[in-house]
């Protein structure tokens, strides 16, 4: 039997992992520029910190974690996020002891979902979580930071969504209210939504399913239970994503699929994605650190699918910079040259000149036409006459001209031509 790749994952290849590269490169700028540092936790975790830290009730949760026990009877989970990832390690680790930490993180994460466009059971992020600080403008903030990082790929014009949860005070009279009002269309709702009426009421506001979906919109909203602090909160977010010059829309229904958070939360979508139309999500998420058994720490974060932001930008035709091409291929004309071209070919690379050798043995069009397709700018061939003489017969790849060279000069010529 064939054995091919698991259902919900896919090959990176060379003519897209350098766009892969290009986003996380574009990723690392914006951490920088907004002075968030690298930190890498382990793709897998005690099942326990995601049980706690993500909500039991959550579809995540219940449905869709790769959960396994590893040789000692120990239950671990593939990471399905990284917030309660980064938050146990910023715990574990006193990262906030003197004051705050802002990080970032790009890699994968696994969800065991039903395949469809845009959404796959390992997918990457780029995330960004702020732990210590209670301030509104550091929601502000991480939301700007995905705006940015949007917009230095080229994607403009996204809309992003807000909305406010409240906080331990404020939500259960909210809860509440929803639990009342949907108690009385139960019959209308679809069977997941029964099901999460006892388990997990926000969700229902943003069931996909039309029947929830039209039940749902004469739903209370949590805008309208707020307690003074977080409608203070929200009322400053609002204004500093003004500050920023930051586009943004109310959203009363954006409940998130995870249960840590607190305050803000927002989604950043495009029209241009189908049914999987969130590029980006995030919020506050003040209780998570305890939750998780450490002291209070506040944070705010979101995280960015990386593949849904590959796929927005070929469908707006972004640029991804240019593939990776060796400046030089050398071509040995025939055996007897082989040794000249390496000599040749390592004095290149040892000059930190990218370059290559044609190591197959077609004829020399299809070679030309093999290096033309590889991208390569010159082609130095070495046969018998040049070996003789010295010399390197260079066939720019661009125009088409050819010139002779001195054998001597073959990394001088590469460096002048790129001045
Ligand atoms: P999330 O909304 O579950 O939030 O995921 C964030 C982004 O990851 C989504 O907007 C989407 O672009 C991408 N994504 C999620 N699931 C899939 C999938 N199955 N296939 C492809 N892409 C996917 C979180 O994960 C939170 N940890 C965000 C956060 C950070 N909140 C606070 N800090």
């Amino acid at each position: 039997m064939k054995i091919s790749v698991p259902r919900g994952t896919c090959d990176v290849l060379p003519a897209n992992s350098y766009k892969r590269a290009y986003i996380e490169n574009a990723a690392r700028e914006i951490s920088s520029l907004f002075g968030y540092k690298e930190i890498r936790t382990p793709v897998f975790e005690h099942t326990e910190l995601f049980c706690r830290g993500i909500g039991s009730g959550s579809d995540i949760v219940r449905k869709e974690m790769y959960t396994f026990e590893d040789k000692k009877g120990r239950s671990l989970t593939l990471r399905p996020e990284g917030t309660a990832t980064v938050m146990r390690a910023i715990v574990e680790n006193n990262l906030c002891q003197t004051g705050y930490a802002k990080l970032f993180y790009i890699g994968p994460f696994f969800r065991y979902e039903r395949p469809q466009e845009g959404r796959y059971r390992q997918f990457h992020q780029f995330g960004l979580e702020a732990a210590g600080v209670d301030s509104p403008l550091l929601d502000a903030e991480i939301i700007h930071a995905a705006c940015s990082f949007f917009g230095k790929l080229g994607l403009e014009n996204l809309t992003v969504q807000l909305n406010s949860l409240g906080c331990p005070e404020c939500r259960p009279a909210y809860r509440e209210a929803l639990v009342s009002f949907f108690e009385s269309k139960k019959d209308d709702l679809c069977g997941d939504c029964k099901e999460r009426l006892a388990i997990n009421p926000l969700r229902v506001l943003d069931c996909k399913n039309a029947a929830c979906r039209a039940i749902a919109a004469d739903a209370p909203v949590m805008l309208d239970y707020l307690c003074p602090e977080c409608s203070n909160h929200f009322d400053i977010v609002k204004k500093a994503l003004e500050v920023y010059g930051i586009n943004y829309a109310v959203n009363r229904k954006i409940v998130r699929g995870l249960d840590y958070y607190t305050r803000t939360v927002f989604e950043v979508v495009s029209d241009q994605l189908g049914a999987q139309d969130a590029i980006c999500g995030g919020g506050r998420y003040n209780n998570l650190a305890e939750e998780i058994g450490g002291k209070s720490i506040p944070a705010v974060g979101f995280a960015a699918g990386i593949e849904r932001t590959a796929a927005l930008m070929e469908k707006r035709g972004c640029s991804f910079g240019k593939e990776p091409a060796p400046e030089v291929f050398v071509v040995p004309f025939e055996e007897s040259c082989v040794m000249k071209a390496a000599e040749v070919l390592g004095r290149l690379r040892n000059s930190g000149i990218s370059s290559d050798l044609t190591y197959s043995k077609k004829n020399i069009k299809k070679i030309f036409r093999d290096i033309a397709e590889a991208g390569a700018d010159y082609a130095y061939i070495i046969g018998p006459d040049e070996m003789a003489a010295g010399k390197i017969s260079v066939k720019s790849m661009k125009d088409k001209a050819q010139a002779e060279i001195n054998d001597s000069e073959a990394v001088e010529f590469i460096l002048k031509g790129r001045c």
